[in-house]
Order: C-alpha cells, then structure tokens, then sequence
C-alpha cells in the first residue's frame, strides 16, 4: 500500500492513524516525511522477506534511498523489482551478503564504502530461527553468529558512515522473546546443548544488551540506537521446519501482517517524535522496559568484550577504524 494511501501507518490522509492529522514531519522541521526523507541513504538486511521487506517499502515510498541486503540475489531481485514498482522509485539498491558469516559482512561492507559517501537509517533486521544447530562460515552457531554477531560487526564497519550522515539511526529488532532469555556465557555456541528457542530468546536478549552498550558509546555523535520488538507476525520467520512451523500455522491468523510488524521500525527510523532518542526499547511505539537482565551493564558489557573477540575487533584504539 502507498505511504500516502488511508490506512498506511505513516499516511496522512483519511482513516488511520494519520487521520485528521497533518503529515508527520521529521528532524523537528516543517517539511512532511516524503521530503526530508527523500534522499537519505537507508539501509535494510533481510530485506526480500516479512518486516524487513516492508520496511524497505515504506522507506522507499517516503522517498528515501532504500538499500536491500539480501543473502539470496534471486529472491533479492524479484522482492526490489516489486519494491520499485509499488513504491514508484528507482532509488531501490541491492546487495548481497550472507550475514551470518563474518567474511561476507567484510565484503558487504566494502561495497557499501565504496558506493555510498555516508549512511542515514541502518536498520538490523535478518534474523532466523534454526530448529537444529548448525556451525556457521566461520564455526560458531549460527543463531548467534547471524542474529547477534551479524548485527554487531556490521553495525561496527559502518559507523563511520553513520558517523558522517548524523543525524542518522541504528534500529536493532530484536524480539520480546529476550524477556525470559539468559546469556549462558559458558555455552555462548551451544556445543553442550542445543535447543531452538533458548538460542533463539539468547541472540534476540543479545540485541538489546548491544543496543544500550552501543548507545552508550555513541553519545554526543548524532547516532542513535534503539531496538524494537516489532510484535507476533506473520513471515517466513520460523517456517523451517519443526514444532516452529506447526505453532505458527495455528497462530496464523492472530498474527500482525509485515506492513503492521514494521510499523515501529520504520517510525523509529524516521519520526520526528524520536529524533535524538538513544538506547531505548519500544513495542508498539512506545519505550517500555525490557528485561531485567538486558538492563544488566555488566552483562552489556561483558557481551561486547566477547564479540569484540569474536568478530577480531577487539585491541582497537579508539576512533581507530576497524579492519574490512
Ligand atoms: N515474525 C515475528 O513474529 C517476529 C517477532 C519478533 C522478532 N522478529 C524478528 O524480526 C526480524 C525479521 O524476521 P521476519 O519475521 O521478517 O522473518 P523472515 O520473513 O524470515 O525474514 C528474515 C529475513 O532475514 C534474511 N536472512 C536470514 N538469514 C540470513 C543470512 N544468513 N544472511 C542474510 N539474510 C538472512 C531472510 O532471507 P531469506 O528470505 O533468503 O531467508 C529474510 O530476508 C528477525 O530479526 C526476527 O528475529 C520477528
């Protein structure tokens, strides 16, 4: 549906929330969002598929530069083919990486320096759920190494752009899974015991314990970090097999569609209303308290320090530019 259409989440026009309403405006400036956001460089991952997908959209339709990170150029290219035409705009980019190998991000990185002077929006999105453990590129598990580590070295390789767009944003989806969720640091890669949804709650606990570390660190830089539980939506999310795939069948039709799923994500990487906010957790657009553990600086920071190692970041001098 077209940003400006009634009913959209960003929409200014008849029923919805936009009714009765002038469109929002972004930056605390006068101008409605498809102006002040035309232009700005957003980049969404796992954008061919569910939130991300029509994250991309709704950025696109507000005139933004979309950019696609997707792991498959097949499915890449068929969702940015429709993302163009549904949005009417051009300036929809793809590229692919597999994020949850650490080379791969590297490399993605380096085409993004080398396409893009700066980064407005970087929205962290790919995510999955593996019914089985599997050992990633790179040897890791790969629930950890794709939803948290994909996040935190990709994020690091790009804040010198972000840096050079502020104001710009970071969005973190993480999930409300997090809340019953524990860093089991003697077992971070679950080589002892495997189980799904315990790797799943871990790495999505892990995205907001990044976001407020990361928070921390960017103070006073114009980048903001915020993450987001976009709510119970129906995707391709968890449709992989097993006890996964049979609950979300029954579920179904309870489910938020992708366009109300990304509604919080896109709000926070666009409105007026959050400019300047950092290291918050929203539901339904509003900050609300995650767990307490994801509040734990101890555990923050001792999260950081692990993947710092995991990712060969750690020993970096600061404002020292990590290796791509
Ligand atoms: N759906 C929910 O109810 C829900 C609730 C809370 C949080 N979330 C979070 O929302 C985010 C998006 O999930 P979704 O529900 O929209 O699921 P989805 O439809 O399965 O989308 C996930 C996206 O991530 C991509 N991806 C998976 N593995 C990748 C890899 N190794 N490298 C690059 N991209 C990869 C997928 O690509 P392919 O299409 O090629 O597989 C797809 O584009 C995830 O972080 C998830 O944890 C979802």
């Amino acid at each position: 549906m077209p940003v400006n259409e009634p009913g959209h989440p960003l929409s200014s026009a008849g029923e919805g929330r936009g009714e009765g309403r002038p469109q929002e405006t972004v930056r605390g400036q006068d101008a409605p969002l498809t102006e002040t956001m035309r232009d700005r460089v957003c980049l969404v991952t796992g954008a061919n598929s569910g939130i991300g997908r029509a994250t991309a959209l709704a950025l696109a339709q507000l005139g933004a530069s979309a950019v696609m990170v997707c792991r498959d150029r097949e499915r890449g290219a068929a969702a940015q083919a429709e993302i163009q035409s549904d949005s009417g705009s051009s300036r929809v980019d793809l590229l692919i990486a597999d994020l949850s190998s650490q080379s791969s991000i590297r490399a993605l990185s380096r085409e993004i320096h080398a396409r893009y002077g700066h980064l407005n929006v970087l929205i962290n999105n790919a995510g999955g759920y593996l019914s089985k453990r599997e050992a990633s590129a790179d040897g890791l598990e790969t629930t950890f190494a794709l939803n948290h580590l994909g996040y935190f070295l990709l994020t690091s390789l790009l804040l010198d752009l972000l840096r050079t767009g502020a104001p710009s944003r970071i969005v973190n989806v993480s999930s409300g899974s997090h809340v019953n969720a524990h860093i089991d640091f003697d077992d971070l890669q679950a080589e002892h015991s495997y189980h799904a949804w315990r790797a799943y709650g871990q790495s999505k606990l892990a995205n907001v314990l990044f976001t407020y570390a990361l928070a921390r660190r960017l103070g006073g830089t114009g980048v903001t970090a915020n993450a987001v539980h976009p709510g119970v939506v129906a995707t391709n999310f968890g449709r992989s097999g097993g006890f996964m795939r049979f609950g979300l069948r029954i579920a179904g039709r309870f489910m938020l569609t992708p366009e109300e799923g990304a509604d919080t994500v896109v709000w926070l990487a666009t409105s007026g209303e959050v400019e300047g906010v950092t290291g918050k957790y929203y539901v339904k657009r509003k900050a609300v308290r995650s767990s307490p553990e994801s509040r734990d600086q101890a555990v923050q920071e001792r999260l950081w320090r692990v993947s710092e190692e995991l990712t060969g970041l750690a020993g970096l001098a600061a404002g020292e530019p990590p290796p791509v």
